[in-house]
């Protein structure tokens, strides 16, 4: 862990209504999950212990990260396992006061194992519904394409999430950032757009601000998974202030996967101070160790991100989050009654 963990999450920050945009579905598989569903689904782990587990959950770079993580999704096989994960992370959610929640899956590492497609659209969505019910909790799925495997695996995954576009809210772009930038994958989300579908992708996590500019230029997203290298560019920053694409920051990912060797390098303050859009996501809680109110918590600590800073953050992802115009006006009155009656 390369951020000290504090104990105490602020009572402001705990009882914030909060929205989460940027969630990878497997990187919410906490570690005695994983060797339970290991147990069940007779999986053979190189792990004995959850001791063993939390020692692996170190990582040199992205690359390292989604091996791993891919290496523990293994132990999800069925619909049934993606129903349990995603009841447990939306329990979770509803712990913290998260209101509506956004996560990523995709279906390629599955296929590949010989398992079917629609057992993860499935079971996720199964999940959504219970959560919905018992919590009031709004969300959905961000099927994503695996950018290492190149754009002709992608267009294969297209076929298959063409045919359901009425059950996602957007599709999005992840895995091995470097060598796999955005215009690669041009075509499969000229398709994409085509369908009305709006486009996020990862951008400028580990990679130059090149790869921001490829995913606004080539692709037209959306939504900017990460965008954390954009300081680096000048002309980047003015172009994120003036066109207010919104930044999905998951910053005790940034740290654990050395973007920042530690959360006072982070740049969250100044992206925040440059009038960014910039919103607070804990993109693998799991590995990471931090959900999203210990990403809100770590960036008050070592950043001096403000209270006030937090309020508009959550306003951002309200309005930068793919639900309905009704659910946004909810959303952002829970908040401002929240700001008005918090001591
Ligand atoms: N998949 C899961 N976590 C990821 C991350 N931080 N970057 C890219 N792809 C991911
Ligand atoms: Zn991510």
């Amino acid at each position: 862990m390369l951020f000290s963990k504090l104990s105490i999450v602020s009572k402001f920050i705990k009882n914030l209504p909060k929205v989460e945009l940027h969630m990878h579905i497997e990187g919410s598989l906490m570690p005695e999950m994983l060797l339970d569903l290991a147990e069940k689904n007779k999986v053979e782990l190189p792990y004995q212990s959850l001791d063993d587990v939390l020692n692996a959950y170190q990582f040199k770079d992205l690359g390292a990260f989604v091996d791993l993580y891919i290496q523990g999704t293994e132990v999800i096989q069925s619909a049934e396992d993606f129903y349990t994960l995603t009841v447990a992370y939306l329990k979770k959610c509803q712990s913290q006061n998260i209101m509506h929640a956004e996560v990523f899956c995709d279906i390629r590492t599955y296929t590949d194992r010989g398992l079917p497609a629609e057992m993860v659209l499935d079971g996720i969505e199964a999940g959504f519904k219970t959560c919905h019910q018992d919590f009031g909790i709004t969300g959905g799925m961000i099927p994503t394409f695996i950018r290492h495997l190149g754009a002709e695996k992608a267009a294969e995954d297209w076929q298959f999430y063409r045919q359901h576009t009425e059950r996602f809210l957007a599709v999005g772009l992840a895995a091995v950032e470097v060598g796999y930038p955005a215009s690669l994958f041009a075509e499969v989300f000229k398709e994409v757009k085509a369908t009305g579908l709006p486009v996020v992708a990862h951008a400028g996590e580990e990679g130059s601000p090149e790869y921001i500019w490829s995913a606004i230029n080539d692709i037209q997203v959306d939504r900017i998974d990460h965008g954390v290298r954009c300081l680096e560019d000048p002309k980047l920053i003015q172009y994120l202030q003036q066109s207010q694409i919104p930044l999905t920051v998951c910053p005790c990912s940034n740290v654990s996967l050395h973007v920042f060797e530690h959360m006072s390098q982070h740049v969250i303050s100044q992206m925040l101070d440059l009038g960014l859009n910039v919103t607070i996501n804990s993109d693998d809680p799991a590995h990471f160790g931090a959900y999203l109110e210990e990403n809100m918590q770590q960036v008050q600590v070592h950043c001096g991100v403000s209270n006030d800073q937090l309020i508009r953050v959550t306003h951002n992802a309200i309005d930068a989050s793919f639900s309905n115009v009704d659910r946004k006006k909810e959303m952002h009155i829970l908040v401002d009654e929240f700001e008005l009656n918090f001591e």
